[in-house]
């Protein structure tokens, strides 16, 4: 008897991938290897992993890949400042290619012909994935069963009922939630109307603004190299010094996001994020670029960093823009060396204080005091040339007129 092909699942342990696993042996006859890869989001994998398996994956693992996550791709992410449409910190659109990397491995470890994954239609996680794995190998056959199945909710429901699969009950599921280290997405429901406030219990990370200490909360963030080091004077890796921020900020309601964004495939989504850590550390290290960046580099990174975040939305991590730019960044972060404190209270984040070792701001340059070292004669003639053109055109227009 020919053996089954196999086939490498992003699997998550939720209703749609738990079904996917008998789906696609009784579709199209493949051996399914589930894989779930945690990047810091404190999904219980262990339980699901072995649920995989009684659901009759041949093979089932769980990859933690948070430290990968932090130091290959969120290291990156900070030093580009990297928000989509000047909001989204990009917590799942980063994720996604790391999770390709981990199936593309598992693949080829496993000898399997193809990859499958659980994104609908509609979003932009579908992209990432197929076009992650047709870059990092192009032979491999890609499914997405809850593309192809066309099941509502309800009818996966019963699919598993008639077959055996054994899911995880979660009460009549509102939301559809992603989250990791990064930060978490929480779209559907209710938020499907714009005009609806989203309600208090749907948030994971923040305190409500109600319940947060009455007395701010300080945190002061030393940067290396444009990375931060250490939190109040205590050295620690990326990783944990992400939690830290989490915990301060979240515990402060510092990181929720409520926005209409724009997708890849065309559509305006309303889109509920928290991001703690991120848009703490974002705000910081974009408070010492203010410092340290000479004027020229700090506006042209703009748009790069711009345009770094809509790459990594629309899938192209693996992409030689992407690299470019990260060597551009990097570039420019020799200098990102210094310290900012940042006060969180009651929902707000506000940069406290900023200083470095290599600072472009000069006290004796930008004083009104006496300690005034600005050359005040050569203003005045810097503004005649600089205004010559309008000057000079400003006559000609009198003339004509
Ligand atoms: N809109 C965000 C993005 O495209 C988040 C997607 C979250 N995915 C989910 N299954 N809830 O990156």
């Amino acid at each position: 008897m020919k053996m089954a092909e196999k086939i490498v699942l992003a699997y998550s342990g939720g209703l749609d991938t738990s079904v996917a696993i008998t789906w696609l042996k009784e579709n199209y006859g493949f051996d399914v290897i589930a894989v779930a890869v945690s990047l810091g989001g404190g999904e219980d994998m262990v339980e699901a992993i072995e649920r995989a398996r009684r659901n009759g994956a041949i093979e089932a693992y769980g990859i933690d890949a948070a430290v990968e996550f932090v130091d290959e791709y969120l290291s990156r992410a900070i030093k580009a400042n990297a928000l989509y449409e000047d909001k989204y910190p990009l917590a799942t659109a980063l994720g996604r290619p790391l999770i390709v990397k981990h199936l593309v491995e598992q693949a080829a470890a496993s000898q399997a012909v193809a990859v499958a994954h659980g994104c609908t239609g509609k979003g932009n996680d579908q992209v990432r994935f197929d076009v992650g794995i047709k870059t990092l190998a192009p032979d491999l056959k890609i499914v997405a069963p809850i593309r192809e199945w066309k099941m509502s909710r309800e009818e996966e429901i019963d699919y598993a009922a008639d077959h055996n699969i054994e899911i995880k009950v979660d009460k009549a599921k509102v939301y559809s939630i992603d989250a990791n280290i990064w930060g978490c997405a929480i779209e559907g429901g209710n938020l499907e109307d714009p005009w609806n406030e989203p309600n208090e219990d749907i948030y994971m990370m923040t305190a409500s603004v109600d319940s947060a200490p009455a007395e701010p909360s300080y945190a002061e963030i030393a940067f290396a190299g444009g990375l931060p080091v250490a939190l109040d004077g205590r050295a620690l890796p990326l990783h944990d010094l992400v939690l830290a921020l989490n915990e301060i900020a979240g515990r402060n309601g510092v990181g929720r996001l409520d926005m209409i964004e724009n997708r890849l495939v065309g559509i305006k989504s309303r889109e509920v994020y928290e991001a703690p850590a991120a848009l703490a550390l974002i705000t910081a290290h974009r408070a010492l670029e203010d410092l340290t960046l000479e004027r020229e580099v700090a506006r042209y990174k703009r748009q790069a960093e711009q345009k770094y975040a809509e790459l990594v939305y629309n899938g192209q991590w693996f992409s030689p823009l992407r690299t470019a730019l990260d060597a551009f960044f990097d570039s420019v972060q020799a200098n990102v060396n210094g310290d900012v404190r940042l006060r969180f209270h009651k929902g707000t984040l506000a940069v406290a204080g900023r200083r470095s070792p290599e600072s472009l701001y000069q006290y004796e340059l930008a004083t009104y005091d006496k300690a005034d070292a600005f050359d005040h004669d050569a203003a005045a003639g810097f503004i005649q040339l600089w205004g010559l053109p309008l000057t000079e055109w400003a006559k000609r227009h009198k003339e004509q007129s």
